[in-house]
């Protein structure tokens, strides 16, 4: 066995024992390497899928949805378990736009539902529980986030996180900024809370799976 492996290497090799994908998927990931969009991909969209397939979800909210890439994975997902929904949500009016477009030319679209705004916000005003809820906001809001996506999320959920490794910038003692600190944070607590069993499956950019297995205590 080589001493080093390359990180590059193996994640192109995860990459590509992924099944061959639908057509309009592969436009959008065409489109977001053309314009440097981030998407989740195609490894951890399939581990979105399987999640999704495993546990029968049927309420899936998304914070921070873009075009609708990682989205499609879900709806995928929602159409095979035989019904549900999952909220797209994303505070940029074009991109929802384009996120129905491209559902619609999968048929998905009856597994989603579209919402324009801040998607903290938009959890903390939708009717829980949620089977599972997918977060991929602005890092800096990853602390907020949290105990709203808690209160949301039925014991036995899934919470599940991108950008934890955030480019390595996470092992980099001296990288202070904003983002970093953000996810640090985020990433302890949820680690060092018994209400949660977690962990950060290295694919991509590093995306948490994080099964919630308590509610929180209520505050008499
Ligand atoms: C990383 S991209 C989403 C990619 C998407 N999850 C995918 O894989 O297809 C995050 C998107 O959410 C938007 N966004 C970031 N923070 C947000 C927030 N707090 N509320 C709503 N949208 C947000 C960004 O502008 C961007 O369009």
């Amino acid at each position: 066995m080589p001493a080093q492996i390359q990180w590059s290497a193996v994640q192109q090799y995860v990459e590509g024992l992924v099944p061959p994908r639908h057509p309009q998927l592969q436009r959008m990931e065409q489109e977001a390497h053309k314009l440097r969009f981030p998407i989740i991909g195609p490894a951890c969209g399939q581990l979105c899928y399987q999640l999704a397939r495993m546990i029968g979800a049927k309420r899936v909210f998304e914070l921070g949805s873009g075009f609708g890439y990682s989205t499609a994975w879900f709806a995928r997902a929602m159409s095979e378990n035989g019904q549900g929904q999952v909220f797209h949500v994303v505070w940029d009016e074009t991109l929802s736009t384009q996120a129905r477009e491209h559902l619609s030319a999968m048929g998905l679209d009856p597994f989603v539902q579209f919402r324009v705004g801040e998607a903290i916000a938009a959890l903390r005003d939708a009717e829980g529980p949620f089977d599972i809820i997918f977060n991929d906001i602005d890092k800096e809001g990853y602390p907020e986030a949290f105990p709203v996506i808690e209160s949301k999320l039925r014991v036995g959920g899934v919470m599940i996180v991108d950008n934890l490794i955030w480019h390595g910038q996470v092992l980099d003692e001296r990288d202070r900024e904003a983002s970093t600190m953000a996810i640090r944070l985020f990433t302890e607590q949820v680690v060092k809370s018994d209400r949660w069993i977690s962990n950060l499956v290295p694919i991509r950019d590093g995306l948490l799976v994080a099964t919630k297995i308590a509610e929180m205590a209520r505050v008499p």
